[in-house]
């Protein structure tokens, strides 16, 4: 009963889409487990680039099921746009399987998340603006919308009436917005209802009973560690758990049937949104990195902040996922450097620190200790086995996986399917 997690070990935007189709000929379902469309996956089949953001990356594999798990948060209209743009480029997506207890990414949920945003001014998140952390919010304060609403009209309708109750004094007093409608809203839901209802399964059966006939499963972060609403750099994180445990509470699979935990690990390090970064750069080495590793958000567009590769983060990565194996991306885009920087520890108030602070004051003022390691010009993107790399590239990998706490079992030199040097079979 092989069942593997596959998530990001640092802020996001490793590369987990890539790792995900590149396995997703081989597995049987593709699981997301938490987040919604907040994320943006790359994929990269021949000369057609897809970005997902809602669905599970294992769509593009024929003989996959994809599913959306209980711990997913679903904005219908983009679930329903992202399937028609999939159609319309020739993508079956008829496998689809979404959990009937996945909560519901309502309009209302939207406007919050854009309207908290502006009030907190300065000391905003960074959020997508998508209605992630409202959403999870109301899940937790227990006013939250489920997929199984959608199919009980009297039920949905009280329950947009309890969720909107307080929403619309604030939105109204403190906010100076004009109130939502419930009937609107409900309008709006039941008007997707029909169309989403050939997806609506018991997910957590399925997927149970896919691992008891032996049937491989991948469940596929969204976001990353270092954005886990627990494990991540509170509050400049979002509001779920893309970390390993994220995948047994999002798909309703016990921890006993996982196998193994692959983080998938960018060569250096970028960040989106706001929030403590060491090894930022602010000098032409991070525009250089912005620029060769097309550093920009699938989901919005936004410059993503570069940075050199972290090992204090990797390391912590290893520890909070129990990581059996790290697929590195973007290898190539270090191509060129004379000198590789990588940080090795963290100087806090002139003492040197060699794990993560849990202190948050303390990791904001935390700064890099570097160490170099020699580079390589050689291009590496035709490499097809590690010893086809430059001595350089080859001890650049030892070295972060020295540090870095668990075996580099795949390398990725280019954003393509078969530009990965694959080490230790994951399968
Ligand atoms: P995700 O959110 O983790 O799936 O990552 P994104 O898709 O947001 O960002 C990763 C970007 O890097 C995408 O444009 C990928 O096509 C690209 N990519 C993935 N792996 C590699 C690699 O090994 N080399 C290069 N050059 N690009 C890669
Ligand atoms: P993938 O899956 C990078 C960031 C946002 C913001 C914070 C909270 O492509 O790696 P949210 O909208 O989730 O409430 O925003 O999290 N963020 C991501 N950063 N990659 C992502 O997804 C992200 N999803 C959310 O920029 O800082
Ligand atoms: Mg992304």
């Amino acid at each position: 009963m092989p069942a593997l997690v596959l998530l990001g070990a640092q802020w996001g935007d490793e590369g987990k889409g890539k790792a995900t189709d590149l396995l997703g000929g081989s597995v049987d379902y593709v699981v997301r487990y938490q987040g919604g469309n907040n994320a943006g996956h790359t994929v990269v089949v021949g000369d057609q680039k897809y970005a997902l953001h809602l669905l599970p990356s294992g769509i593009l594999s024929p003989g996959c099921t994809p599913v959306i798990g209980n711990g997913v948060v679903v904005d219908p209209s983009v679930l329903l746009s992202e399937l028609s743009g999939l159609n319309e480029r020739g993508v079956d997506t008829s496998k689809l399987l979404i959990s009937g207890n996945a909560h519901v990414i309502t309009p209302y949920n939207v406007t919050v998340d854009k309207v908290t945003e502006r009030f907190l001014g300065k000391r905003k998140i960074g959020t997508t603006g998508r209605g992630i952390g409202p959403t999870y919010a109301d899940k937790i304060n227990r006013v939250g919308i489920r997929v199984q609403d959608l199919y009980d009209e009297s039920i949905l309708t009280q329950k947009v009436e309890a969720a909107l109750d307080v929403k619309n004094q604030i939105l109204t007093k403190l906010y100076n917005r004009r109130a939502i409608a419930v009937d609107q809203v409900v309008e709006e839901l039941l008007g997707y209802a029909e169309q989403i209802k050939p997806y609506v399964a018991d997910t957590v059966l399925v997927l149970n009973q896919a691992l008891e006939e032996n049937k491989v499963v991948l469940f596929e972060g969204g976001q990353g560690t270092l954005l886990d609403i627990d494990h991540g750099t509170y509050p400049f994180v979002t509001s779920s758990n893309p970390t390993a445990g994220g995948a047994c509470t999002g798909a309703g699979v016990g921890p006993t049937k996982i196998s193994r935990v692959i983080g998938i690990l960018k060569a250096y390090t970028t960040r989106v949104g706001a929030g403590p970064f060491p090894t930022e750069l602010f000098d032409e080495d991070g525009e250089a990195l912005r620029r060769i590793g097309g550093e920009r958000g699938v989901t919005t567009g936004r410059d993503r902040r570069c940075g050199w590769f972290d090992a204090v983060i990797a390391r912590y990565a290893t520890r909070v996922n129990g990581l059996t194996d790290f697929f590195l991306t973007k290898l190539d885009v270090l191509t060129g450097w004379e000198q590789i920087p990588v940080c090795v520890a963290y100087e806090i108030d002139g003492k040197r620190v060699e794990e993560l602070p849990y202190s948050q004051s303390d990791f904001h003022h935390a700064k890099p200790v570097y160490e170099n390691l020699p580079g390589w010009s050689e291009d590496i993107t035709k490499a097809k086995s590690f010893s086809d790399l430059p001595k350089n590239a080859q001890s650049y990998v030892k070295a972060l996986e020295e540090m870095s706490g668990a075996p580099i079992s795949a390398i990725g030199v280019g954003p393509g399917r078969d530009e990965t040097i694959e080490i230790n079979s994951f399968l």
